[in-house]
């Protein structure tokens, strides 16, 4: 069929293979034009492997490590006549190209907040590698259900204490406009904490040494974000910064369940970056768009794959200490928060508006981002031409 982008609001309905495919092909080009990682990881799970962070945390374990990886996430798999999640297509790319290059992948689709994921994650790592000596935990979903309350919590993006108004900008439209969200209601802290915090990465890290498969000197790394002063009513003082202040603290108490084994947890706070969960965030794409404009102006942009290379290279596998800040977090974002950038941006941030963005500011980037998301405008890929959308994971049984 032909593929093309069918927009809801924020969201794509459609995705292509072929686009998904050059994507998940450019990472690795990338990773490998930087040469091995010396002292890399060889075995590696990576939860929420699919899309954005956790897509190139993978990449970059196998082509920069000759990692053997096993990948989880939730995608939707294709029905005739209807395209994937971009995530599906992502992840059978990936493997083709893993397979292709002599690595073990394979890859379990299901709910990981589930106890049968991960017992069926633990029964492949046991059959197949034994041990697995670094876990990316990169999930970002907007619900989980508890596994031991069965009580489906939903996480929102609000402002803790007070109504919050700023401007933002529909990137479809350029339109800037002020927009209000009123403050967090009772339980929503609470919810929140309870799908993006530490507590289903401390339950990963538990049953998988439980179950014997985390490697002596074993590694764990969750994502975090911290962000500029526009931002923070928003996010790292609102319902989800609470969230990622429960995800830091709780890498704290995995370090001391690893102890035995010697094994770390660490938190990588990461660079803000357009993916799907980003781009529902009010306030968020109008502060990357401004964002974007100033790193690339400066020589500084990065994307997932750029950043994730980086925090393999230089932060976790220099071979040495792991560099933290003041409260033990690798920082990834350090070029994003210069000071020199951040004024930047803030000065930009005073003056944006409908008229003077496309000038001020890189929508264009965000929304070429935005589609790449979905494998949309690739260089190189012919969108006229019939794709087939029923494309097959090769280690997931139909
Ligand atoms: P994303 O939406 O691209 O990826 C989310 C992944 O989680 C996908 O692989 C998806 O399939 C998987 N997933 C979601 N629900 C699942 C479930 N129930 N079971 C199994 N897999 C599930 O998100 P992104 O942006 O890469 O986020 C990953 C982490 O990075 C999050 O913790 C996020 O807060 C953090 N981060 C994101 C930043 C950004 O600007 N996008 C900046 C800094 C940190």
């Amino acid at each position: 069929m032909i593929i093309e982008p069918r927009m809801r609001g924020f969201i794509c309905l459609t995705a292509h293979p072929v686009g998904a495919a050059q994507s998940v092909k450019n990472q690795i080009e990338y990773v490998k034009s930087h040469g091995e990682i010396a002292n890399g990881p060889k075995k590696v799970l990576v939860v929420g492997a699919s899309t954005g962070f956790g897509l190139a945390s993978r990449i970059t374990a196998a082509f920069g490590s000759n990692a053997a990886t096993v990948g989880v996430f939730f995608e939707k798999e294709p029905a005739e006549g209807k395209t994937a999640t971009p995530g599906w297509y992502n992840s059978a790319a990936f493997e083709t190209e893993a397979h292709a290059a002599g690595l073990y992948a394979k890859s379990i689709n299901g709910d990981a907040f589930s106890n049968e994921v991960k017992q069926q994650t633990i029964d492949i790592i046991k059959s197949d590698l034994g041990q697995v000596d670094l876990v990316v935990y990169s999930l970002a979903s907007p619900v989980r259900q508890h596994p031991v309350t069965g009580v489906l919590h939903r996480s929102v993006l609000k402002p803790i204490g007070g109504v919050f108004s700023n401007k933002t900008v529909d990137f479809h439209t350029g339109k800037v406009s002020e927009v209000t969200i009123q403050p967090a209601v009772e339980g929503d802290i609470e919810n929140t904490v309870t799908v993006m915090g530490g507590e289903d990465w401390a339950m990963w890290i538990d049953a998988l040494k439980e179950a014997g498969v985390l490697a002596e000197g074993a590694t764990t790394v969750a994502y975090s974000y911290i962000g500029p002063s526009v931002t923070e009513a928003v996010y790292r003082k609102g319902t989800i910064g609470r969230a990622k202040d429960h995800l830091e603290a709780t890498a704290f108490e995995i370090s001391d369940k690893l102890k035995d084994i010697n094994g770390k947890a660490y938190v990588s706070v990461n660079k803000a970056l357009v993916t799907q969960a980003s781009s529902a965030i009010p306030v968020i794409p109008l502060y990357i768009s401004l964002l974007y404009k100033t790193m690339k102006e400066m020589g500084l942009h990065e994307g997932t794959i750029e950043q994730i290379d980086r925090l393999y290279r230089e932060r976790l596998y220099t071979g040495g200490e792991v560099p933290v800040d003041e409260q033990g977090r690798i920082r990834i974002d350090d070029w994003e928060m210069r000071d020199d950038v951040q004024a930047k941006v803030s000065e930009l941030w005073a003056k944006a508006d409908t008229e003077n963005l496309a000038e001020i500011g890189d929508l264009e980037g965000y929304r070429k981002d935005f589609y790449n998301l979905f494998g949309f405008e690739f260089e190189g890929v012919d969108y006229a031409a019939d794709a087939n959308e029923m494309v097959n994971i090769e280690s997931i049984e139909k």
